[in-house]
């Protein structure tokens, strides 16, 4: 018998993950994603309801408090929430794989009972301190400072741009312990957003993703005890890079829910608007818009599911995860702006949701590292491979 690649299909609890997920995006977040979006509203209670379904930790283990999934149903639920509502999306990523993610894998064990099991179970909300108002893509960077007190570390910097900021209990910030190491002299600390020398700037008036927060972290002689360091002094980068590797197969997975909506909308749109006497759908230029938008649409998913499984097989998916970020986002962008063009005028008001998925879609090619970024991590890696 000829072998055949293993089927395509979801196995059925990622069938029923994905079930779970879309009724709930649309009993719960097409009905109030614009008002959100316009009114630039958390939406705490959507965020509760969706720590009931486990889907604020979704693979941290049940000890934990997690729902102890595997990252190919977290990219499933990600998909659904953020074709709902994009803005969801990110809130829901940030807490599982920027914040549960590295706690989970370095903190200490008497950490965990404060810093992991009530994140995870969604009652308190992470956030990632990475980026700086002087340094994005070039993380290495840093220029928070940490300095050990007797028994404290003080911090001092500000943190840039960062999700979730107005309402996180807690954020895992990184910050050079000697400036003069570059990127070995960063380590990571975890820091209860309560703590004296702690504060948090403005929110950001952005283009898209407008129901969540993005502000500053502002540090000045902000002290916190010795233990909050997770992992060794000096491998803070690497536990950044590492855990943005998880990050970017979430908002891969938040940029084909927005592909997705994009393409629905146009979709259906497109068989009920009538132009010289028919349907548009039947115009070849309107055709040629949906098969091109579904063809960068499937191939984006399959790379981010190919992404989410050689994870959760053990492998090295630094390159998957970047391939999968890269074309999952430059997919999003294209498919809400073809949506706009398929719908017209209705694509360019805000009685339609076309309009929202277009401003939406265009931060997925700049966070979690730009397009640019992920060019370089792949790249790097391939050549690797070939050098090999
Ligand atoms: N896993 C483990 N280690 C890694 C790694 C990975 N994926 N990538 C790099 N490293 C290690 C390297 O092995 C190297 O280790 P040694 O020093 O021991 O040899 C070290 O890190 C430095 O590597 P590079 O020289 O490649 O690092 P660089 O300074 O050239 O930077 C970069 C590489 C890919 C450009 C990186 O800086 C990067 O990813 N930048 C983008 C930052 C980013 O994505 N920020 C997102 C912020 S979070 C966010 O945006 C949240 C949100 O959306 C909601
Ligand atoms: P820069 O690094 O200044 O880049 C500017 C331009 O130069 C880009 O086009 C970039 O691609 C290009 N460029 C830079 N270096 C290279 C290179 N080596 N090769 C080719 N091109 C290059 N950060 C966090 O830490 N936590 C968060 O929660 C978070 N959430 C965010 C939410 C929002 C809404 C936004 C807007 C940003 C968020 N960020 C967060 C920050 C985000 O990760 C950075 O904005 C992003 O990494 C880019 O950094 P930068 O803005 O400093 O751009």
């Amino acid at each position: 018998t000829r072998r055949r690649l293993s089927q395509f299909a979801l196995a059925e609890e990622h069938q029923q993950i994905r079930e779970v997920a879309r009724s709930f995006a649309e009993e719960r977040l097409f009905p109030v994603a614009a008002s959100n979006d316009q009114l630039h509203k958390f939406p705490a209670e959507i965020v509760a309801e969706l720590a009931d379904q486990g889907f604020m930790g979704m693979c941290v283990s049940e000890s934990h408090g997690g729902a102890g999934m595997d990252t190919l149903a977290y990219a499933i639920a990600m998909e659904e929430v953020s074709r709902g509502c994009a803005s969801t999306g990110v809130i829901m990523s940030v807490n599982n794989s920027l914040y549960c993610a590295p706690v989970e894998k370095n903190a200490s064990a008497d950490l965990l009972n404060e810093f992991l099991a009530p994140f995870a179970m969604g009652e308190k909300l992470g956030c990632f301190g990475l980026s700086e108002p002087g340094n994005g893509s070039d993380a290495g960077a840093a220029a928070t400072t940490a300095r050990l007190d007797g028994d404290e570390w003080v911090l001092f910097g500000t943190k840039a741009w960062i999700s979730n900021a107005l309402e996180a209990d807690a954020a895992l910030v990184f910050a050079t312990t000697d400036k003069s190491l570059g990127h070995k002299g960063i380590s990571a600390f975890l820091v209860p957003t309560d703590t004296p020398g702690f504060s948090v700037g403005a929110p950001e008036d952005k283009l898209g993703i407008r129901a969540c927060s993005t502000a500053n972290l502002i540090m000045e002689d902000c002290r916190i005890p010795k233990n909050h360091m997770i992992g060794e002094q000096g491998e803070g980068f690497k536990i950044a890079m590492q855990t943005l590797d998880g990050g970017r197969i979430g908002v891969a997975a938040q940029a084909l829910g927005i592909a997705q909506a994009s393409l629905d909308v146009a979709a259906k749109y497109s068989a009920e608007r009538q132009a010289f006497g028919k349907p548009i759908a039947s115009l070849y230029a309107i055709q040629h818009k949906l098969s091109d938008m579904a063809c960068r649409l499937e191939s984006a998913r399959l790379l981010t599911w190919k992404a989410a499984s050689d994870k959760d097989a053990g492998l090295d998916f630094t390159k998957q995860a970047a391939m999968a970020k890269l074309t999952a986002s430059e997919a999003a962008t294209f498919c809400a702006h073809q949506a706009i063009q398929i719908l017209g005028g209705m694509g360019f008001v805000t009685d339609m949701p076309a309009e929202r998925y277009y401003r939406d879609a265009r931060i997925t090619e700049i966070y979690e590292g730009t397009s640019e970024i992920q060019h370089v991590v792949i790249a790097n890696k391939l050549l690797q491979e070939y050098a090999r």
